[in-house]
């Protein structure tokens, strides 16, 4: 096993940590049937120890039919099988913490599985409807859906309403098989408050929050009106009722909350990190920021002005099971780096795209706050085009099959370059490209230039200096195309964005690169450093 370490800044350990995520389906296969589980995590921790993450996020791995990567739950306190055991669960929590490694669950609140209990006694007609949006459609035979809202899956035309074979329709922002709750009934906030406490009791030190800005809905469902204030399913003001109750629970845990708010407005996203309400909130302007200077400056600038109005710590993320994967969206020059921009057989210069994802490593990890590690990231994978059949991912098919979806992010890691299936396990659910085995684990190890030995370093190297994580930022004058800043005891990120090589601060000491410096001393184009005045 790693080296056991205590955990830093015990009270406040979320400010500054580096929370990698565990996509359990895709991380490591333990019983070698083709599907990731906790006994492959469990085998890893030495790996994620040695990594130097202060915590590990799982995606749901409650029991699930799996219609939408997990994300669909059937029972949030069982582990689906395919994955393991709930007392295997609590053996991982409890191992990993013994490694100074923190373990943060996914909570799904705005929907269920549609084989959720309380879904199927609402099918057959009980009083359980009243826990979700069921309603008559319109039309003269009510066979139109009750209103117009549109589906949250990136380029689906499909609607959020499902009609029964008793005439009534039933809501799902998502896919039919996650029926959205009625978040005013009482019985609603009751189960999921119980339901935090049941993983608090586990072990968990944290809870992060699916679709948190969508929950709670207009009673009377109204038609989506652009522009029309409040909108009748997003960021609706109930909602901050809800997530002060979620606090007091956590408070009594010493737990903490991340959000997955999706908003526009930094100041109605701010509204969700108030003292009483959720610690942190992911940050997906940084994420959807092209690869240039004076853009990621102001996103940098606009997201920290909104956290220090709340004195809520920033996240800085890149990537998710959600979005392309940052080699591939750095190194897209013809279609912009939107990550939504997912399309078939898009030209796509990996080298290039390597080349900044690990400048913008170490631009993300020097920033105040906490930062957020996709597994693979650290292993600079690529997004893998899949073959058309082997795509499961349901944005996939709802999009009519113009969207490659989000499988491609999702494929299993490689661990050992010379076993069957890249070391993964067994035959993997998503098929591995060909040269998978190039960005095994082990042959990185071994290789002081790879992503995973820059990420390791990057990790000690932010261990052993506080003053990275929260705490002040201070811009520096800095050429055109160039980010330069200062941190607290002398620590200073530079950041060339810029065409050409550009001089760095003299009298400084380079403690790490993303890549070496030019024969004069100068900083490459796409390149970062983080330096000691
Ligand atoms: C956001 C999750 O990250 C995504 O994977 C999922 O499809 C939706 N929420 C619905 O739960």
């Amino acid at each position: 096993m790693g080296q056991p370490r205590p955990a830093r800044n015990q009270s406040a350990w979320w400010r500054s940590a580096v929370i990698y995520q565990v996509y359990v389906r895709s991380f490591a296969d333990g019983d070698g049937d083709g599907t990731g589980d906790l006994a492959g995590v469990r085998a890893r921790l030495p790996y994620l120890a040695e990594l130097g993450v202060d915590a590990l996020w799982f995606n749901p791995w409650y029991l699930s039919p799996l219609a939408d990567g997990g994300y669909d739950v059937a029972d949030y306190r069982a582990i689906d099988p395919a994955f393991g055991t709930l007392a295997e669960a609590e053996k991982l929590i409890a191992e990993a913490r013994e490694l100074g490694i923190r373990t943060l669950v996914d909570i799904v609140p705005n929907h269920v599985s549609d084989q959720h209990p309380w879904f199927r006694a609402a099918l057959a007609g009980g009083p359980e409807r009243d826990l979700f949006h069921f309603r008559p459609g319109r039309g003269e035979h009510g066979e139109l859906p009750p209103n117009d809202w549109p589906s949250q899956f990136a380029g689906s035309a499909e609607p959020v309403w499902t009609r029964l074979p008793d005439g009534d329709w039933y809501l799902h922002l998502f896919t039919p098989e996650q029926p959205d709750l009625n978040w005013a009934h009482p019985a609603v906030r009751q189960e999921h408050e119980e339901i935090l406490r049941f993983w608090f009791e586990r072990g968990v030190a944290g809870v992060r929050i699916d679709s948190a800005a969508l929950l709670a809905k207009d009673p009377d469902l109204p038609d989506f009106v652009e522009g029309r204030d409040p909108n009748p399913y997003v960021d609706r003001d109930e909602l901050h009722d809800i997530y002060r109750s979620w606090r007091a629970v956590a408070d009594a845990y010493d737990g903490i909350f991340v959000g997955e708010v999706w908003l526009p407005d930094s100041e109605r996203f701010a509204r969700y990190l108030r003292p009483d309400e959720l610690h942190t909130a992911f940050n997906f302007s940084f994420l959807s920021c092209p690869w240039d200077a004076g853009r990621l400056r102001t996103s940098i600038d606009e997201t920290l002005a909104e956290h220090a109005s709340v004195g809520a710590p920033a996240t800085w993320v890149l990537c998710n099971h959600d979005v392309t994967r940052t080699v591939t969206r750095y190194g897209r020059t013809d279609t912009g780096f939107d990550f939504t921009a997912k399309a078939f057989g898009t030209p796509t210069d990996l080298a290039l795209g390597t080349r900044r994802a690990r400048a913008a490593a170490l631009l993300s990890l020097a920033l105040p706050g906490s930062v957020y590690v996709y597994q693979g990231e650290e292993l600079g994978l690529p997004e893998v085009e899949l073959p058309l059949d082997s795509i499961q991912d349901p944005m996939h098919f709802r999009s009519g099959g113009t969207d490659p979806g989000r499988d491609g992010c999702r494929v299993p890691l490689p661990w050992a370059a010379d076993a069957p299936y890249a070391g993964f396990g067994g035959d993997p659910w998503l098929p591995q490209p060909a040269d998978w085995p190039a960005y095994a684990a082990d042959r990185q190890v071994e290789d002081p230039t790879s992503m995973l030995s820059l990420y390791r370093a990057a990790l000690r190297a932010r261990r052993t200096e506080p003053g990275f994580g929260d705490g002040p930022l201070n811009w520096l004058p800095a050429p055109e195309g160039v980010l330069a800043f200062a941190r607290t005891d002398g620590l200073l990120c530079v950041v060339n964005l810029a065409d050409g090589p550009v001089e760095l601060p003299v009298h400084s000491e380079l403690l790490l690169g993303s890549a070496p410096l030019d024969a004069d001393g100068f900083l490459p184009s796409d390149t970062a450093v983080w330096l000691r005045a």
